[in-house]
């Protein structure tokens, strides 16, 4: 950590492969809060000529033995990130011994401990802070773990495959020895100790595996997870049907505690969780909790083949897991459930969160080709984004290539570390599909914008459809070529004929697609499902948009197309200097689908919600923040005057049935909060909202109500939250979905209520739940008090993550990313955030997490 020297990248063009493999990493762990002594034996193979140079951070070291001798202080050197032995020979034992501090490690990676509980993160580079090692993914070994701790006070003493051994040592203390067949790199290792609930459950696999599943939960949680067993059992089920695969070890483990800086990490059977994504109950979870515990556990479940079996050769290749196995999780889920509300979700963060990170300093593409700290590289671009790279092939390749494809891969590959291009050949190799000109997503960043012209001869029946694409240049890279972008359409016609489907795939600068015998000139329904990951701009007027909504065949394109009505009234809207004017016909389908909700109530609340600020913003250089934030709460009210009988017709016909997580359900839900934000609005709101919250049976609900109290900002606000936090103390989930609302109030006093927040007795500043719930919340759910005019939000949330550099620098640089993007905004707001991050870049001990964000995103 020095800030004098320009810190140093690498760079994926220096790969070169490891000089020495372990073939055999033997770890004794004797755990203490303060000195935990890390004994590693690592069996050693040279693979070609270079210098044995380990990885090592933070650690205390004791002793080197090569070979049975211990080594004299002149056959090693160290420094504060490596150890280099000088003659280790060809092959060889090494032993190295660590003295570590988990109480003290705040960081939250490597071994910590926190509520009691030892814990490791070892994803990306945590595990050189366990001991000196080759701390990289293309060096696999097979581990075996020895804990050494008392039973009294740490009952569950776990590492990663099966538990070969335990035994009463002489002093009393417990040895329990974990061995892992599977070969596997660093960051997949993984070891917990602590006092747990404990669920078990079996599962037999498609080959006839009695599996072991396991939950370690905080005392007192376990009936909050027999939701997530369900959910793994499903998620097992699905990818043996979907994939062909199977678990491949006796047991599987899941840990969940919360103090933890992500959602969650696939250790080779023992994965270990944030608690956020574990527990739920049907009085605590709301709707979307369910959703996400579902989708995270699938997720780490899938990474067994994507990601452990098959793993990724170096950091820069991060997407060939992630990519794919958040494709695979998509999949999963709109399996589950409905496959319209699953892709609306998708998209959304692709046009909120990855298409503002396209248009950061922090661009990058989904295989980046330099990081200095790469936890920065945790992104949406290369998860989600990396996930419609995934889409696209299936949708070029069919279900059944692509599905061979990954056969192909898996097979392959199996056991190895590979890359991205190793990835795509499989999918070549398996289907003939040259995708050569394809491989180009991977190596470009930016969202492309597409253009459409379409032309009709009625005489002929010809149309004529042509597609422009345009890569604006982006932070980290100045020249974009084409790419290969497939653009799924949907033609429908007025006179009934039947909608047509087709797939264009456009692969250079401009290109032209022609359809004969069209009865008559159809509506073009563009990018059907967001077949790419693009910015597409059609002229529709807003008639043609309202049809698109109320007939394209697909649930995704009705949706959309209301995206596209929004997104240009309200550009309308600012370019005038107005408020944008409703039209007739919108008021008329709104009434529609109020009266007449459409079979899919989720679907319906969707198109009854207007995009939020993010979506909106991302079209705008600069961002008219003011115009779109006014015209968002203008709109909103304008609605709901003109809609009132209708809304409280929808609102009073839907009748909430007991609490049940089910597609059906969580639809009426949404439908009927949707109508009670824009009722929260009306005359009779305060009295509808308070009605709501006390009539509520489930944490959904009564969330609604008070995001709807507090965005209108009714009277009983303030007492319904009281109430809400004085009835919620005991469960931390829940205090944070408390501080979430709390930061998410639109008005001055956020200011006020977030400094009360932190003292708080169930706050820390060291809990990274805690923080985003506060901080998280605040820079991204509260514009209009985050953007504000005199800096002072932004001032604010600098202030927060300088204080956590310091504790915890991979949430500190989390937090940053909205300061980070002032180009975006107007000369007033772009002067103070370039003063913040030039305060932040002085400060004297800057991790490099923020170093690396701050240096790139200054002038
Ligand atoms: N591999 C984990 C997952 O996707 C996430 C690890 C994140 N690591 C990090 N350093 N941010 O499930
Ligand atoms: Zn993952």
């Amino acid at each position: 950590m020095t800030t004098a020297q320009v810190r140093q990248p690498k760079r994926l063009a220096d790969y070169q492969a490891p000089i020495f493999s372990i073939t055999h990493t033997d770890l004794v762990f004797e755990l203490d809060a303060t000195a935990t002594r890390v004994t590693a034996t690592l069996t050693f193979k040279r693979q070609q000529p270079g210098r044995l140079l380990l990885e090592g951070q933070q650690l205390k070291l004791e002793r080197v033995r090569l070979n049975d001798r211990v080594l004299t202080a002149a056959e090693f050197a160290q420094t504060a990130e490596s150890l280099e032995i000088f003659a280790p020979g060809d092959t060889g034992v090494l032993e190295i011994v660590t003295l570590l501090n988990p109480e003290q490690n705040t960081a939250l990676e490597g071994l910590y401990l926190a509520e009691g509980v030892y814990c490791t993160q070892c994803e990306a580079e945590g595990f050189r802070r366990i001991t000196y090692y080759p701390d990289r993914p293309d060096v696999l070994a097979v581990f075996t773990t020895t804990i050494i701790a008392n039973r009294n006070e740490l009952p569950f003493l776990l590492s990663n495959g099966n538990k070969v051994r335990e035994s009463r040592l002489p002093d009393g203390r417990t040895e329990v020895v974990w061995h892992d067949p599977y070969p596997k790199p660093s960051y997949l290792f993984a070891l917990v100790a602590g006092d747990f609930d404990h669920l078990h459950d079996t599962y037999v696999t498609s080959t006839g595996r009695e599996v072991l599943l396991e939950f370690f939960v905080q005392k007192g949680a376990l009936a909050r997870s027999h939701f997530a067993m369900a959910a793994l059992k499903r998620a097992m089920r699905w990818d043996e049907q979907r994939f062909g695969l199977a678990y491949d070890l006796d047991r599987y483990m899941v840990v969940a505690v919360d103090f933890f800086n992500m959602g969650a990490m696939e250790n080779k059977g023992l994965n270990v969780f944030n608690s956020k994504f574990v527990l739920a109950d049907d009085t605590s979870a709301t709707d979307t909790d369910y959703f996400n515990i579902e989708s995270i556990i699938g997720h780490e479940y899938f990474h067994n083949w994507t990601g452990n079996r098959v793993t990724c050769r170096d950091w820069f290749q991060l997407s060939l897991k992630e990519g794919l196995t958040v494709f695979r999780d998509q999949e999963f889920s709109a399996d589950m459930g409905s496959p319209t509300l699953n892709r609306i979700d998708a998209v959304k963060v692709i046009r909120t969160a990855q298409f503002a990170e396209d248009a950061s300093p922090m661009a990058h593409p989904i295989r980046p080709e330099q990081v200095l700290e790469m936890n920065n590289f945790y992104t949406v671009t290369v998860y989600d984004k990396g996930a419609e790279v995934i889409r696209m092939l299936q949708t070029l390749l069919g279900k059944a290539g692509f599905n061979a494809g990954l056969a192909c891969y898996l097979q392959r590959h199996d056991g190895q570390a590979v890359t991205c291009d190793d990835f795509v050949q499989a999918m070549q190799d398996a289907t003939g599909y040259d995708l050569q000109a394809f491989r180009r997503w991977y190596s470009q960043s930016g969202t492309p914008e597409l253009s459409v012209k379409e032309q009709f001869d009625a005489a002929t029946g010809k149309l004529t459809l042509t597609l422009a694409q345009q890569t604006p240049a982006t932070a980290d890279q100045q020249e974009k070529l084409p790419l290969v972008i497939p653009v799924k359409i949907e033609l429908l016609f007025h006179d009934g004929s039947a909608a047509q489907q087709h797939l264009l795939i456009l692969d250079s600068s401009v290109q032209q697609f022609q359809f004969d015998n069209l009865p008559q000139a159809p509506l073009v329904v563009w990018l059907e499902d967001f077949s790419a990951p693009v910015k597409l701009s059609t002229d529709y007027d807003v008639e043609q948009l309202l049809a698109i909504a109320s007939r394209a065949s697909n649930g995704f394109a009705r949706w959309d197309a209301m995206q596209q009505f929004w997104h240009k009234i309200i550009k309308d809207a600012v370019q005038q200097s107005a408020l944008p004017v409703l039209p007739e016909a919108l008021l008329t389908a709104f009434r529609q689908w109020l009266i007449t909700p459409l079979a899919d109530l989720a679907l319906t609340a969707e198109l009854l919600t207007l995009p939020d600020f993010d979506t909106l913003a991302a079209h705008y250089a600069p961002i008219p923040v003011d115009a779109l934030l006014n015209i968002l709460q203008e709109t909103t009210q304008l609605l709901s005057k003109a809609l009132l009988p209708e809304l409280l017709g929808c609102y009073q016909q839907l009748t909430t049935p007991a609490y049940h997580y089910s597609e059906a359900d969580v639809g009426l839900r949404a439908l009927k909060n949707r109508c009670l934000h824009y009722l929260a609005f009306t005359a009779e709101g305060a009295k509808r909202v308070t009605a709501h919250y006390q009539a509520a049976n489930n944490m959904t609900d009564i969330l609604a109500a008070l995001h709807a109290a507090q965005h209108a900002n009714i009277a009983q606000a303030g007492e319904l939250m009281a109430d809400f936090a004085k009835r919620n103390e005991a469960n931390v989930h829940v205090m944070d979905k408390y501080f979430n609302v709390v930061a998410a109030n639109p008005r001055d006093s956020v200011f006020d209520a977030l400094e009360k927040l932190t003292a708080h007795p169930v706050f820390s500043w060291k809990n990274p739940n805690r923080v985003r719930a506060v901080y998280g919340a605040f820079s991204q759910r509260n514009a209009p008090q985050f953007h504000r005019k005199d800096g002072k939000g932004y001032a604010l949330l600098a202030e927060v993550v300088t204080k956590v550099d310091a504790i915890n620098p991979q949430l500190a640089a989390r937090l940053i990313t909205p300061l980070l993007s002032w180009q975006r905004y107007d000369d007033g707001r772009q002067q103070q955030l370039i003063m913040l991050l030039r305060e932040l870049a002085s400060l004297p001990m800057l991790s490099d997490d923020l170093y690396e964000k701050v240096h790139k995103s200054l002038p």
